[in-house]
Parts: structure tokens; sequence; C-alpha cells
């Protein structure tokens, strides 16, 4: 073993000689803030092994002999927090800064496992963690994906299923764009039609849905176990048809709009001049932000073509206020830089080109002089709606054309926006909109293998990043995405191994 058989590659590792042997005996010990996670890892490894990975005090003594993994929360003396883990032949010890990072080493100590751990019923298998020593931590601290439940509305079992994807690959952030033309995705009960009404349709004709706030909820909550936090997206003013079509007083001539369900854009606005509008997301972004116990709050702010320039700014200006007021960081797409009067340290979102177009970087500069950070997400590198291939039924184009594994893996955020460096980069996004995408099974097709591309990039340095060993490790570790059941995109670019699980492999 020469490079780490971790996804994302961990920033120093080495090899030893030997193996830990999981075992019926083995003990996990933790105690304080390292015990949830202790529990967690013990809930990963037991369906698969069978044993009963018993959760005990770290003073309290184990059996002679048993071997034991050891979970602590204290200084690993790294540059940023980060996680230290040690396996020896009697001993595995991770030790993190936090229980974040304590929750992302576990995921390299369970990618050490042989690839049967991820199977949801027992494996006859000899459960060995080769010796290693990694010392680890994140270039980036916003790690993020975003899913669009707007266009086609995933249902919370789904969403539960990709953020356990999300935390075996350490990415942080589930971003939610839960409001579009096309449909009103979270329950307001100040604005019950934004749902009755707002919420049944979808692109296509298709059923719509919605999230009650009770599933919303079940959706943070299960996030936070995860490690992840869930940011809603609730963007205007354009993008809001199904909002128009719900409430006739939204629009300028009171007049509603029919439902929306192709895939257009640029096309709605909520009426700028109306005091109404502003009592409607004061009373959104509250209920909102009262569901929601992370920091940010996304105002999207993009594609706003039917809102004149003069309007934009004069609503991105009291939006933005109304939404600081209850106590959230916001973000915006990069257009919202067009305004001056953003609320101190808003954080953009930029989706132009990894070689910028038009003004993008100019938005971005304006961020930053705002005292902003930027989450990273350049539409023709990680954008994984768009085709892998010009031959694929599943995807967009408009993004320069098809987006091939090596594109999503070759491009660095701090090489985009010339003066845009780490240091104002709060993280990376990789977006899935959903205007062709309407089951699980699709979804899972356009994000594997992007979507570790995208985690590589977010968690792993600069100098780890090298296109052949990716694509190796990525080969020796498919068996993994095979005994999660996850389906993926067998992409020509890697020496794919035999599927071990007949009926996984893609079309292309
Ligand atoms: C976007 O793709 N309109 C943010």
């Amino acid at each position: 073993m020469t490079t780490a058989p971790v996804m994302p590659a961990p920033v120093h590792f080495s090899a030893g000689t030997g193996h830990y042997a999981l075992t019926d005996t083995t003990v996990i010990q933790a105690t304080g803030s390292a015990q949830p996670v202790a529990e967690y890892l013990a809930e990963l490894l037991r369906p698969a092994t069978g044993f009963p990975l018993p959760v005990a005090a770290a003073d309290t003594p184990a059996t002679p002999g048993s071997p034991t993994i050891e979970l602590t929360i204290g200084d690993t003396a790294q540059p940023t927090p980060g996680y230290l883990l040690s396996v020896t032949e009697t001993r595995i010890e991770l030790r993190a800064d936090d229980a974040a990072q304590l929750f992302a080493g576990v995921q390299s100590l369970r990618q050490l496992l042989p690839h049967a751990i991820e199977h949801h019923t027992v494996q006859d298998v000899d459960w060995l963690v080769p010796c290693v020593d990694i010392s680890d931590y994140p270039r980036f601290s916003y790690r993020g994906a975003m899913l669009d439940v707007a266009r086609h509305f995933f249902d919370a079992t789904t969403v539960k299923r990709y953020l356990d994807q999300m935390a075996l690959l350490k990415l942080n952030v589930l971003h939610l764009h839960l409001t579009d033309d096309q449909g009103w995705r979270i329950h307001i009960d100040s604005w019950p039609n934004l749902t009755a009404l707002g919420a049944t349709t979808a692109v296509g004709g298709g059923a719509g849905g919605f999230y009650t706030k009770a599933d919303y909820t079940e959706i943070v909550e299960y996030a936070a176990s995860r490690s992840i936090t869930v940011v809603p997206e609730i963007d205007v003013p354009g993008h809001t048809n199904a909002a128009l079509a719900a409430y006739p007083e939204l629009n300028c001539d009171d007049s509603a709009p029919a439902p929306y369900t192709g895939i257009e854009v640029g096309f709605s606005s909520l009426c700028i001049s109306k005091e109404l509008t502003y009592q409607f997301l004061d009373d959104v972004f509250r209920e909102i932000s009262e569901l929601t116990p992370g920091p940010y709050l996304h105002l999207g702010g993009d594609e706003s073509l039917a809102t004149s320039d003069e309007d934009y700014l004069e609503f991105i200006r009291r939006a933005t206020a109304i939404a600081a007021s209850h106590g959230k960081t916001l973000i915006g797409w990069h257009e919202m830089g067009r305004s001056r009067d953003l609320p101190a340290g808003t954080i953009g979102q930029y989706w132009s080109y990894v070689t910028p177009r038009d003004d993008a970087d100019t938005r971005v500069a304006s961020f930053i002089e705002q005292g902003g950070q930027m989450i990273m997400s350049p539409a023709d590198a990680i954008y994984l709606d768009m085709k892998y291939a010009g031959d694929e039924k599943l995807g967009l184009e408009w993004a320069d054309g098809p987006t091939t594994l090596n594109d999503a893996y070759n491009w660095d955020p701090a090489a985009i926006v010339s003066g845009v460096s780490d240091e104002h980069i709060l993280g990376i996004e990789a977006p899935l909109w959903t205007e062709t995408i309407d089951n699980v099974r699709d979804l899972e097709y356009m994000v594997f293998p992007r979507i570790i591309a995208a985690a590589e990039i977010a968690w792993s340095p600069r100098t780890a990043h090298d296109w052949a060993d990716f694509t190796r490790r990525l080969a020796d570790w498919s068996p993994r995405l095979d005994a999660a059941e996850i389906t993926y995109n067998r992409v020509k670019e890697v020496s794919w191994p035999e599927v071990s699980r007949p009926g996984m492999s893609s079309t292309s």
C-alpha cells in the first residue's frame, strides 16, 4: 500500500506492517463529547461484523487482552482542527480536536476496513485494519453538496441516504434548494398556500411534494448526527413562479401566473414595489430560521432577469436586511455581489466557469470587499447535473458541454478569480440541479463518482491532487460503492474492477 485507501486523500499517510484485527471482543472507548461519535462508529460497524462492539467510558479498564478502539478529543497540534489516527496490532487510537474532526477520522477508519463493512447484513470476512498512521485536516471548512428539491422533489428518506453518502466523503454541508419556479417545498405556517398550491407541481408535470416542518427537522437532526449542517435556500426575487402562482397578491398586478413545469429560467419576479413582499419575506425567513440551527440562510438572487437593475438592488438591500435580522449569516449566488449594501460578512457562491465570464469576478470582489468569503461552485467543473458525455441520457449541457470526471477533478478553487486565494474561500460546493433527475438511482448516477472528486478538492491539500493516483485509488475503492449499493457511472477514464454486484454498472 503506497497511497492511502481513503477518499478524500489525507494530508499525511504512512503505512506500517501488520494488522489490527477487529473481533467480537473489541471494545470502543470514549468519554465526553467523543461518546456520540463512538456510538455512531459502533452502529456503522455492527451490521456487517455482527460484533457487539460495546461503547465504554475511556477510564473503564478493558478486559485484559481485549483489543480496543480509543476515541478522544484533544489537541492534535495541526495547523487547523483535524485528527490523528494510529493503527497498531493491538490498538486503534483516534484523536481529534473536536467532535466534527473525530467524525471525519471515523470515516477514514471505516475506509481502512474491508469494503464488505458497507454491507447491511453480516459478512464472513476477516476484519483486518492495516497498521497505519494518518494525520489529517481539511483544506476548507465548508465542504458542501446542494440538492435541488424544487425541480423534482426528493423525500426525507432519500435526503437521509444522500447525507450518509456525503458523510463517507467528509462533506459537511447540505444546501437544500427549497424553492423555484416549479415548486415550493417547505411548509410555512403563515403562508399555507405556498405548499397547498405551490408544491403540487414539478418539472414535466410530476406530482411534486414538500417537507412538513417535522420532515425538515428530521433532515436537520439526521444531518447533525452525521456532522452535516443544513443550509436552506429560499431563492428570491426570481425563480419564484410557484410562490407567485400560490398568492396572486405577491404579483404587481394581483394576478397569479399559471403553474410552471418547464425548465426555462429568468421569467419570474416577486413584486419589488409592494410592502406585502417584504412582510412575506419576513415571515418566511423567520419560520425557516427558527427551524434551522445552522448559521446560514441562502437567499439565491441568481438569474433575476425579469427584475430591473434598480429594482434588484432595492430588493436585495431590503431582503438581506430582513433575513439578517433573524440572526443568520446570508449566502447569495454571485449575482448578489451587484449590491454594495450587503450585511457585513455575506457569503457569495460563485457559479460561473473555471475561467470567469462576464463580470463574475467583479461580483466575487464585491463580496470580499464587504467582509464576506466565497463558496466556489464553477459550473463547468462541479455542477453534478451536467452530462458526463454527449451521448448520455441524463443531464444538461449548457455549462460548456459535458463535464467529465477529469473536468470535475482538475481545477483549483484558488486559481479561478485573480486575487482570491484560500483565505477568501470558505469552501466549495457541488450542486445537483434536478431538471432531468427524478429518482434516487439517477441522482446517484449523476453524483458518483464526480462528487468524490469534489470531496478531494474540498478536503485534500492542493499538493495531494494527482489525476493518475486519484483514478487508481478510485478503481481500488469502487467495491466499497458496490457494497454500499450506491449507483455510479463507470466512466471510461477509470479502469474499474469487475462489478461485484451485477446490475450496478452504468450504460456508458
Ligand atoms: C444557478 O445555477 N442559477 C445558480
